[in-house]
C-alpha cells in the first residue's frame, strides 16, 4: 500500500484547509493506504536563498531547519503529496510558498526525487482567488514531473470561518472524490 502525505499551509491548525485535507486522507485510508497530515502553517520558515547548496549536497538545504530536516524527508518518502493552503490575497500562504521554493530545488538536486509522485492541491477560500491558489501549487507539481489527479470540481471549499467546510456539501464531495482518485492512482502507479 502507498504513503500519502498532506501538508497544511494554514496557520489555523483545525481550520477549513485541515478539514479538507482530513477528508481527502480519510478516503485514502479507507482504501488501505498509510496517511500523514503535517501541519506547516504558522511555523517559522524562511524562503529559498538561491545559494545552490542543494545542488552540491543532494537532499540538503543550507537553512538546516524543519523544512529540509523533517518535511522534505516525508515528501521524498511519499507516493502522493497533497498540499493545502487557504487563499490569502488570491494566492497561497507565505508558509506554503516557502515550502515549495525550498523543496522544489532540493528535489531537483536530489535526482528529481518527486518525479512521477502524485501531487494534488486544495484550497479553502471565502469568495475569490481559489483557482489562482490552486494554479500556484499546481505549477510546483508540473515542473517537478509529477502526476496530477482531478476531481468532480476544482479542489476548493467556499469557507470563511473555521468549520464552514462541514456545511459545504459540494466541497465535501469534491474532497471525497479527490481522495478516491489519489488512492486509485497510487495503486496503479506502484
Ligand atoms: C490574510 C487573509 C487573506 C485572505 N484573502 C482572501 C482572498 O483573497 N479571497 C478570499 O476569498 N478569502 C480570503 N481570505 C479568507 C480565507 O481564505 C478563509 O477564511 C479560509 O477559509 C481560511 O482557511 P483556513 O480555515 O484553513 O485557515 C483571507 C483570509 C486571511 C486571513
Amino acid at each position: 500500500m502507498g504513503k500519502i502525505l498532506a501538508i497544511n499551509g494554514s496557520p489555523r491548525a483545525g481550520g477549513n484547509t485541515y478539514q479538507m485535507l482530513f477528508a481527502v486522507l480519510s478516503e485514502c485510508e479507507r482504501a488501505g493506504h498509510e496517511t500523514e497530515l503535517f501541519h506547516a502553517g504558522g511555523r517559522t520558515v524562511s524562503g529559498c536563498l538561491g545559494c545552490g547548496y542543494c545542488r552540491r549536497n543532494p537532499g540538503k538545504c543550507s537553512r538546516a531547519d524543519w523544512v529540509d530536516g523533517e518535511l522534505y524527508q516525508k515528501m521524498a518518502a511519499a507516493d502522493a503529496i497533497v498540499i493545502g493552503s487557504p487563499t490569502y490575497f488570491s494566492d497561497l500562504t507565505a508558509e506554503t510558498k516557502a515550502i515549495l521554493d525550498r523543496t522544489g530545488p532540493m528535489a531537483g538536486g536530489d535526482g528529481r526525487r518527486f518525479s512521477r509522485k502524485i501531487g494534488a492541491a486544495v484550497s479553502a477560500v471565502r469568495r475569490a482567488g481559489g483557482i489562482h491558489t490552486l494554479d500556484s501549487i499546481n505549477h510546483f507539481f508540473q515542473i517537478n514531473d509529477m502526476v496530477m489527479p482531478g476531481s468532480s470540481y476544482w479542489n476548493m471549499s467556499l469557507a470563511l470561518f473555521e468549520g464552514d467546510f462541514e456545511r459545504d456539501e459540494e466541497g465535501g464531495r469534491t474532497m471525497t472524490r479527490l481522495g478516491e482518485n489519489i488512492a486509485w492512482l497510487v495503486e496503479r502507479l506502484r
